[in-house]
């Protein structure tokens, strides 16, 4: 599907779509047994302007804006599901020291974020009782002379392993639930932070997702991102544009499943013709196709009004609830389509089914996606 894009978009879009195909797709089933995380790849990502799109070029950004990250995202994503997420992420994480930060701190962690051995960022938010709920935090950030000391548990931190700065939100003052959370950057190596051992997830096998522990991790006062206890709101908007990332990277795996199950229908054939001529199998195919098409108009809507400047909380929350219900339904079909062959790991749709599980997960539920949307409509 292609709107009015400009020369510039399209092009983007184009450079993604022959990058993923030729790099990433074909070594996405290995890695989904290896559980390696694609990191040459993300390097190459990160040398082609792709983790800081929405970060000037002054500070190492390529400005394409969040239509263009949307499009990349979905192109990434069609090759390789991780690579996607870790893409997401570290532009979510970039955005948000160039927005939150002061001059030192974008000189001093977007060359980090964007370059070298490591470009990869990730958001420390989730704790093992604050998920939805995540406001609940108990890591505390508390004052020692010219420094902050950190003590807490972060759990499913996705590229802890692989990032060169955590943006980390934690709580100051009185160990309470109104006490203020204020975010902070904590690079990686710095004494105190721990990452823990990858979980074993259902899907998305080459994005390592880890508890970070910081035991008395010692980071400069000139680290805290955002004023004291404005750290909620850092967070709540960079999700809002992570949001959009994620609802990108869903209806990129679930093109892919999609594409997969066309070719299949073609050729499979079944009562003496192929598949694809049976009505119960376009129906399926017709509905798919449909919604991922009113998927991509609701992640288009919502990254215009992103760069236009213009709220778009409610709007990325329906992309993100839309997009990441139908890419989930679009993966079933697509292991329906393939009846038992779906099912086994010869074929990649199961593998686009177990990772598109997740995008209904993280950087917030379903159900917590309909929460701000209901709160945007009541007018709570
Ligand atoms: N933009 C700006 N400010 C916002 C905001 C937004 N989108 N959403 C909330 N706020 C502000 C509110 O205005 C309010 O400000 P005041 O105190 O000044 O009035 C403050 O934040 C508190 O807001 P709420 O009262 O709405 O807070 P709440 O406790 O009811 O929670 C919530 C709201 C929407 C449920 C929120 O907790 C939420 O989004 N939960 C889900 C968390 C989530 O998405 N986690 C993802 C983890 S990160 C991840 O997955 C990344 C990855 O690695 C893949």
């Amino acid at each position: 599907m292609d709107l009015s894009f400009t020369d510039d978009q399209r092009m983007i879009r184009d450079m993604v779509r022959e990058f993923a195909q030729k790099e990433l797709a074909p070594k996405a089933a290995d890695r989904d047994k290896s559980g390696e995380p694609p990191l040459e790849e993300i390097r190459k990502l990160a040398e082609l302007g792709l983790m800081g799109m929405r970060v000037p070029a002054e500070y190492g950004g390529s400005e394409a804006g969040t239509l263009a990250l949307a499009l990349a995202l979905m192109e990434i994503a069609q090759g390789d599901a991780a690579a996607a997420v870790i893409t997401s992420v570290t532009n979510m994480v970039a955005e948000a020291i160039y927005r939150f930060g002061d001059e030192e701190q974008r000189r001093a962690f977007l060359p980090k974020v964007l370059t070298g051995d490591f470009p990869v960022g990730a958001f420390a938010l989730t704790e093992p009782q604050a998920g939805s709920d995540a406001r609940n935090l108990k890591t505390r950030a508390e004052t020692d002379g010219d420094a902050f000391v950190l003590n807490g548990e972060k759990t499913f931190i996705t590229s802890a392993p692989i990032s060169s700065v955590f943006i980390v939100m934690a709580k100051t003052g009185a160990a309470d639930r109104s006490a203020p959370i204020s975010s902070f950057l904590v690079e990686k190596d710095t004494p105190g932070l721990v990452v823990g051992k990858p979980e074993k997830k259902m899907g998305l096998h080459g994005s390592p997702t880890c508890t970070v522990s910081f035991d008395n991790c010692r980071i400069p006062r000139s680290n805290r991102l955002g004023r004291e206890g404005d750290g909620f709101k850092v967070a709540m908007m960079a999700l809002d544009g992570g949001r959009i990332g994620v609802s990108s990277q869903s209806i990129g795996i679930a093109r892919a499943a999609l594409d997969f199950a066309v070719g299949y229908a073609k050729e499979r054939q079944a009562f003496g013709a192929p598949i694809a001529k049976l009505q119960a199998i376009q129906w399926k195919i017709a509905d798919m196709a449909m919604e991922l098409d009113a998927a991509q108009l609701l992640v288009w809507r919502a990254a215009c009004l992103k760069d236009a400047g213009r709220p778009f909380t409610r709007e990325a929350s329906m992309a993100k609830l839309y997009a990441t219900e139908a890419a989930n339904r679009a993966c079933k079909e697509a292991v329906q389509i393939l009846g038992g062959y779906g099912y086994v790991s010869d074929y990649p749709v199961e593998r686009h089914m177990r990772d598109c599980k997740v995008t209904t997960l993280y950087e917030g539920t379903s159900e917590i996606q309909r929460l701000v949307i209901a709160r945007h409509v009541i007018g709570e």
